[in-house]
């Protein structure tokens, strides 16, 4: 089984903790990127080292933790080839795989409990892309990574 990239920070730290526990149990292999204590960090710095190991081929998919799942989402996004999700609930994880090749999954410890959050996990790792027209649209976010930096184009 491929190995899931784990990273929090210091709101997602608990979370990460029992969210390890549950991959091992399940079979995953884990790279556990941090952080390793609810001492206040950065929580760029952990999307950044999950989102490297994805794209690095050193994981095939990350999670991330932080309070709300929000700015772990927009840190990972920053990173070319990364399209990260922050989910909320099991319908918009697996779409999220289905329709947006998601690769990363963001979760938000101060949001959403722990139950929920397993829940969603496993749905969203049971999840596959659905391909078809979604992979037209996911092409076109390579696109936008591709032209990062470059002048924008107008709407089509
Ligand atoms: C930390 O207080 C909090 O801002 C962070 O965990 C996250 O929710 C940011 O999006």
């Amino acid at each position: 089984m491929s190995a899931i990239a784990l990273g929090a920070d210091h709101a997602g730290f608990p979370l990460k903790e029992d969210l390890k526990v549950w991959l091992i149990e399940q079979g995953y292999e884990v790279v556990d990127c941090g952080t390793q204590s609810s001492d206040s960090v950065d929580y760029p710095d952990y999307a950044a080292a999950v989102a490297g190991t994805v794209t690095a081929g050193k994981a095939a998919r990350g999670v991330l933790v932080c309070g709300t799942g929000i700015g772990m989402a927009i840190a990972a996004n920053k990173v070319p080839g990364i399209r990260a999700a922050a989910c909320t609930d099991a319908y918009t994880a697996r779409l999220s795989r289905e329709h947006n090749d998601a690769n990363v999954l963001t979760l938000g410890a101060r949001v959403t409990a722990r139950e929920a959050a397993v829940e969603i996990l496993a749905t969203w790792l049971g999840a596959e892309f659905a391909g078809g027209r979604h992979a037209r649209r996911v092409e076109k976010l390579a696109e936008l990574d591709r032209a990062r930096g470059k002048p924008h184009a107008p709407a089509r």
